[in-house]
């Protein structure tokens, strides 16, 4: 039985990979789940065995008025909104010349516009309680950028300049941010949740053709547990001074410390006409 004190979780495509281990860790350690899914039927099971705790619900995180009506659920259903996860997303594979608009755009709409809407749909809720935490699932690609998912990475890319922002402007109300990074974990995101360029340009082959071929080959191998992932984010949840960024997987740790190592190197290396562009003489009156 929960007791007033447990968290309510909100949390976006329960379906599979990450967000349906985070639902199942959560609900069996006795915390609330609105759970969400766009076929809601597959939380079924979930909805049955914990009763009094797991509300499942449609939302499509591209349609405002579903989010809209996600949050009221949630509202009218526990009475508070602790913990939202913005985790609901999926791949684009091809180069940025391969894509197409309507590819772009739909990548972005619901990786990166998905998760703006869901931010601004709870942040009534949560200043109003002077407390939350969002933890929006970003990637190892939204730090660094690969040939062959350059949409991909300008979409968490954008999530984490939102959400660096956010986090400036919602601190005084006690609303916490943290971004998640994950590297490669075994969910159905390099499989069902893929979507390759219909283009193909042969000239590619030698970039993010070799990531395609890569991915050919990811799906199933992939190091990370989402089990062990969803401990770690339910981890920063409880704890009092949660991190900005949660780095999950040795993968991800590797290159994102080798990209800081990279960028450091190239700032000493080019100091000198990064600093040489100010005026040459002070202003005088
Ligand atoms: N696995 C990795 O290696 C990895 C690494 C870095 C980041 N990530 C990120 O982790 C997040 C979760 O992916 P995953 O790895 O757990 O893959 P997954 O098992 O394929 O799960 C993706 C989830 O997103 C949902 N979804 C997609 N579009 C949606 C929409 N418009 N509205 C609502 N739900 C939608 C899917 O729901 P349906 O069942 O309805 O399709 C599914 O529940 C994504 O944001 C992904 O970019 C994954």
């Amino acid at each position: 039985m929960a007791s007033n004190n447990t968290k309510v979780w909100l949390i976006t495509g329960s379906s599979s990979g990450f967000g349906r281990s985070l639902t199942e860790a959560v609900l069996e350690k006795g915390d609330r789940v609105i759970a969400t899914a766009r076929k809601p039927e597959q939380l079924d099971d979930l909805a049955q065995q914990y009763p009094d705790t797991a509300k499942a619900i449609r939302l499509d995180v591209t349609d405002r008025q579903e989010v809209e009506s996600a949050i009221h659920t949630a509202i009218n259903t526990f009475g508070r909104i602790d913990v939202l996860v913005n985790n609901a997303g999926y791949g684009l594979l091809g180069s940025i010349e391969e894509a197409s608009e309507a590819e772009a755009r739909t990548q972005f709409e619901t990786n990166l516009f998905g998760a703006l809407w869901m931010i601004q749909a709870v942040l009534p809720v949560m200043r109003e309680q002077s407390s939350g935490h969002i933890l929006n699932i970003s990637s190892v690609g939204g730090f660094t950028g690969y040939a062959g998912f350059g949409i991909y990475n300008g979409t968490k890319f954008a999530l984490e300049g939102i959400s660096e922002a956010l986090a400036l402007e919602v601190a005084p109300f006690n609303i916490r941010i943290t971004i998640v990074e994950p590297g490669s974990f075994r969910t159905d995101w390099a499989g069902r949740s893929m979507v390759r360029s219909e283009r193909v340009i042969d000239a590619y082959a030698k970039s993010s053709g070799q990531t395609r071929d890569w991915m050919d080959q990811e799906g199933g191998n992939q190091a990370g547990d989402p089990a062990l992932a969803a401990a770690a984010m339910m981890k920063v949840v409880n704890v009092e001074n949660p991190p900005q960024r949660l780095v999950l997987g040795a993968d991800a740790l590797e290159r994102i410390r080798g990209k800081l190592r990279s960028v450091a190197q190239e700032l000493d290396a080019w100091e000198q006409t990064t600093v040489n562009t100010a005026f040459s003489t002070q202003m005088t009156h």
